[in-house]
């Protein structure tokens, strides 16, 4: 992001994160800004300014309103484009779909925007006693008076989408692009009938990935063209844009992990699409300069399922020890899981540009953690843990979860 500074500062539990700010840099006593350039292109900086200002108290004046806009250009920018995109850091399945849930609920945010490649991700939402697996209707649903948008950038299979619409009731704000590729049922078979994809890569099958090809080649029909997805088509880079320009709140909610990128993942164990933060922006259609926070989300130990390498992977019965057996929410396949990996943690902290973590299932690493929703009610082992993460990665945990339902989380924003 162009102007942007970064400097060290403590987060809430002590360790070292990065501090951003734009266009000027900030510490406890001193202030240093960015030259500001001229109409004549020449820089004006504030050097000479301040060798004079002690005999002339208007040019004095003049750095300090000069000073203010760019103190509140760097407040105007978060609070005029509020926008967060969350994505995975492993391998999928890090809890996205809770994560996005209560930033939702909490935020009220004017939009939610699904981004990523499609129907293969399949995101949990547990609200009101509810269980919700997601495949295609944004996770932050249960904010009822945000619009839900996908963007073209995302794969829809219309099968799918009609049903979730109806499981949960979001026909009247839900937005489709009419650019977005559709999976058609030759899609799914051909991905069932490829050995590669089918046991080699371990696709989760859902056809996105042919759909994918299809499109590249522009063989792929879109949205626009089918008559049952007709009601719900919308201009969904234009509404979005629409409301960062008037200062409303947008969450965009990325799909699978860093590692399964086509690009930056484990090639060819990963997915049909770049699934970082930038392509996620992409899929929406939201310029780099456009976002305020990317919010990572890491679980506190990794899984994955389908093939590829997983560094550490843990016997069967150690995972079953230690309580983290999961399955996956599209195939029901059992995920393989490992400890917390910081080495990869660190590369997605890197590929994304995070700002901030998320950091889910700290119960399951920590048991007393269960429910707790205050940092300060947290067993020491959690915050050990925590410290670690914020230590090697040297970014904020602001997002911690501690079980199932979409409001246990400690939410350590404005900490
Ligand atoms: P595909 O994208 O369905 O073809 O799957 C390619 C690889 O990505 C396989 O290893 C899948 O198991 C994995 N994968 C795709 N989507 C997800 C997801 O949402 N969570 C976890 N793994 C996924």
């Amino acid at each position: 992001m162009p102007g942007q500074t970064a400097k060290l500062r403590k987060s809430p539990s002590g360790s070292l994160v990065e501090k951003r700010a734009f266009g000027c840099c900030l510490s406890d006593n001193q202030i240093t800004t960015t030259p500001v350039k001229g109409p004549d292109e020449s820089y004006r900086g504030f050097g000479q300014a301040n060798q004079k200002q002690h005999s002339d108290p208007s040019l004095q004046q003049i750095i300090t309103s000069l000073l203010d806009a760019v103190y509140s250009k760097a407040s105007l920018r978060s609070t005029l484009m509020p926008c967060n995109i969350v994505v995975g850091g492993f391998f999928g399945d890090e809890g996205k779909g809770k994560v996005v849930a209560y930033l939702a609920l909490r935020d009220k945010p004017a939009v939610i925007a699904r981004g990523g490649v499609g129907p293969n991700a399949g995101h949990t939402v547990e609200f009101n006693g509810r269980v919700y697996s997601l495949r295609m209707v944004p996770s932050g649903f249960p904010s009822q008076g945000s619009r839900l948008l996908i963007g073209p950038g995302v794969s829809v299979d219309p099968n799918v989408l009609v049903k979730e619409i109806a499981l949960t009731d979001t026909g009247e704000r839900i937005g489709l692009d009419p650019r977005c590729g559709v999976v058609e049922e030759r899609h799914i078979q051909a991905e069932a009938e490829s050995d590669h994809l089918s046991r080699r890569v371990g696709s989760t099958r859902s056809g996105v990935g042919a759909c994918n090809a299809d499109r590249a080649l522009r063989k792929a029909k879109i949205a626009g063209e089918i008559p049952e997805l007709s009601r719900y088509l919308a201009d969904v880079a234009g509404e979005v844009n629409r409301v960062l320009d008037d200062g409303g709140g947008v969450l965009v909610e990325g799909t699978q992990g860093t590692f399964l990128s086509l690009y930056h993942g484990t090639y060819p164990y990963c997915t049909s699409k770049d699934v970082c933060a930038s392509a996620i922006c992409s899929d929406i259609g939201i310029g780099p300069t456009k976002v305020s926070e990317v919010t990572l989300v890491f679980k506190s130990y990794v899984t994955r399922v389908g093939e590829g390498e997983l560094q550490g992977q843990l016997s069967r019965e150690e995972v079953q020890r230690r309580g983290w057996v999961e399955y996956g929410t599209v195939t029901g396949r059992e995920r393989r899981a490992a400890p917390f990996n910081f080495d990869l943690a660190r590369r997605a902290v890197m590929l994304n540009g995070a700002t901030q973590l998320a950091l889910t299932k700290v119960d399951l690493i920590s048991p007393d953690a269960r429910g707790v929703r205050r940092f300060e009610d947290l067993p020491e082992e959690a915050v050990r843990f925590i410290e670690e993460v914020e230590g090697e990665t040297g970014r904020p945990v602001v997002l911690i979860g501690t079980g199932p339902s979409t409001l246990d989380i400690v939410d350590r924003r404005g900490a």
